[in-house]
């Protein structure tokens, strides 16, 4: 049977950095399934569609299909076939994927596909509900969160590093009013799952996350 961990957390609590440090030292393959809410984001943008008008919405989402493929180890995420991996990194698509995600149309397609894979492979998976709805049965799972302003202050020097602009209350701001979105929607709000351990990065480095992590890992014997 596949082994599988979980990773929720809200926005930029370093999930993804984590999760894909952990799954290289593990062998098992990263399932980033943001950037599938941001495709499908991409996807409303580029239709014109309002991200509020739910009708709309579920109606399009039929039209959308997200796949993922990887190549060295690298997660691609493909919508209707088109490699969109470098297009959905920007705030706007981000925004996007945590207003539309909270429709049961856009999350069906995308929960599947993240079951059938987690199903096949040993998979390092994050998200908002992971452990909560996709993988109730992980062998590990973990909640990494952070102060916003610890995860604004990332965020804002990731982006200066890039030479790109950046205005640190209103990144705060930005984390602080997507991390309300993402908790209080109706349909699989991001919450930390009872057997979920708690893990605030607040204060520690990349590495000793990953050190604790993997220290987690040897307890559940998933290191093969
Ligand atoms: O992790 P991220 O910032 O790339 O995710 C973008 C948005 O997608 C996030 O604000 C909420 C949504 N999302 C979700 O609803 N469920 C997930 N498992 C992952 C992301």
């Amino acid at each position: 049977m596949s082994k599988n961990i979980a990773i929720d957390g809200p926005a930029g609590a370093g999930k993804s950095t984590i999760a894909r440090r952990l799954a290289k030292e593990l062998g098992y393959i990263y399932v980033d399934t943001g950037a599938m809410y941001r495709a499908m984001g991409l996807f409303f943008t580029t239709r014109g569609v309002d991200p509020h008008n739910k009708e709309r919405i579920c109606a399009a989402a039929k039209d959308a299909s997200v796949t993922l493929s990887y190549e060295n180890g690298e997660q691609h995420v493909l919508l209707n076939g088109e490699d969109v991996t470098g297009k959905i990194r920007t705030e706007e698509a981000g925004k996007m994927a945590s207003a539309t995600s909270g429709f049961m149309p856009v999350r069906e397609h995308l929960t599947n596909l993240q079951k059938e894979l987690a199903a096949r492979e040993n998979v390092v998976m994050d998200g908002r509900d992971i452990g909560t709805c996709v993988l109730p049965n992980a062998d590990l799972k973990v909640y990494l969160t952070a102060s916003s302003s610890v995860r604004g202050e990332r965020r804002y020097k990731e982006l200066v590093e890039k030479g790109m602009p950046a205005d640190l209350d209103v990144i705060i701001a930005d984390i602080e009013k997507r991390d309300e979105a993402d908790m209080n929607r109706e349909v699989s709000p991001l919450k930390q799952a009872e057997d979920a351990v708690l893990l605030d990065s607040s204060d520690l480095t990349i590495d000793q996350v990953v050190e604790k992590m993997m220290e987690m890992c040897k307890e559940k014997d998933l290191i093969s």
